[in-house]
């Protein structure tokens, strides 16, 4: 069995994970700095760097406690190389390589989104590529055939804000605060969905991308026409209205995408799935469809190591491993080695 000890620190939280074998997870831990950035209404990148450092030996050695193991009983040691915050980024980047290089253990870098799509084989240890996955986080917004492991053909992408962002800058006009996913999710259990009709967008061009400052857009002129005419809003009826509209158009190019495609298996990833009004939206598609449903459970769609260490199996089995050159990239595109 080989176990592996990842190191996740690409935003704001700083994760460590021993997985063995790729899909069983032996320790999972995240220190959230969640409530630091709060008092900002977004992420710090300073802050973030700062806090990466203060807490990733902490972590790391909770890490390997948990999973009762010393460092020398490792096989190797992964890290998150990008896309993130650069500054974050460094911060795992180089503490893995300290680690590696002075217990003398294979490094490797892994790309934060192809670890998103890897926590689904935690999950549902039987899923196998080829599969469809729909990556959905606060950085990214990526429809992602699964055509091996390792190997990824991206049919559409956000043009301009991801899904995530948009739930946080929306939140941030209703004044709900950061992070915006779950909050504007609890306000619109309690709102009607149909209340306000959103623009669904439609781009001309590419039928799977997709695009969100429109809807980010119409949300504010919604606001602020009620507040020039003195109207009341219904903050309940506004999260709901917006959170079904992105819901709709990730549903909508998803299906879209699984007519087109050769498989029948549709997974889901990123921190907007944890999202339980997405994600049910997803399997009732899928069900009435005929395709076979995955989705990783709510701690592991939001950032975490477990998803690294899995990721990485895959990257050593192909013999992908990293030098002593690895260094951060901020801007890591999917399938990029
Ligand atoms: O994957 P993630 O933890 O970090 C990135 O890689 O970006 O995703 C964070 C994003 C944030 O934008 C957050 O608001 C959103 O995921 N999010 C949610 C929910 N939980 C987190 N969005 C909608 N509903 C949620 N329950
Ligand atoms: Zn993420």
């Amino acid at each position: 069995m080989k176990k592996i000890l990842a190191i996740e620190s690409s935003c704001d939280e700083t994760a460590a994970a021993v997985v063995a074998d790729g899909r069983s997870v032996l320790s999972n831990i995240i220190s959230s700095q969640i409530a630091r950035h709060k008092l900002f209404g977004g992420v710090v990148p300073e802050i973030a760097s700062r806090k990466h450092i203060e807490k990733i030996n902490q972590v790391v050695s909770a890490a390997l406690d948990e999973a009762g193991m010393t460092l020398t009983q490792v096989d190797a040691v992964a890290v998150t190389k990008g896309p993130g915050l650069v500054g974050a980024l460094l911060v795992g980047v180089s503490f893995a390589k300290a680690l590696a290089f002075a217990a003398g253990k294979p490094l490797i870098g892994v790309n934060h989104i192809e670890g998103h799509i890897a926590a689904n084989y935690i999950s549902n240890p039987r899923l196998e590529p080829p599969f469809l996955c729909l990556v959905v986080s606060g950085g990214h917004t990526h429809l992602v055939r699964v055509a091996d492991y390792g190997v990824y053909e991206v049919l559409g992408r956000t043009l301009d804000d991801a899904a995530g962002e948009a739930f946080d800058k929306v939140a941030r006009a209703i004044g709900l605060g950061y992070p915006g996913g779950p909050k504007i999710e609890a306000l619109a259990k309690l709102g009607n969905p149909k209340a306000i009709p959103f623009p669904r967008a439609k781009i001309s061009g590419s039928a799977l991308d997709f695009s969100f400052s429109g809807l980010k857009s119409a949300v504010l002129n919604y606001m602020n026409g009620a507040h020039m005419r003195k109207e009341r809003i219904v903050e309940a009826d506004l999260a709901a209205s917006f959170q079904q509209a992105v819901i709709d158009v990730l549903v909508g190019n998803l299906m879209k995408a699984a007519a087109e495609s050769d498989t029948k298996c549709i997974a889901l990833a990123g921190g907007v799935t944890a999202n339980q009004t997405l994600r049910t939206a997803v399997e009732q598609a899928c069900v009435s469809a005929g395709y076979t449903f995955y989705c990783p459970e709510p701690l592991l769609c939001t950032d975490n190591a477990a998803m690294i260490g899995a990721a990485a199996y895959t990257s050593w089995q192909k013999g992908q491993l990293s030098d002593w050159s690895l260094n951060a990239d901020p801007a890591l595109q999917l399938g990029a080695i």
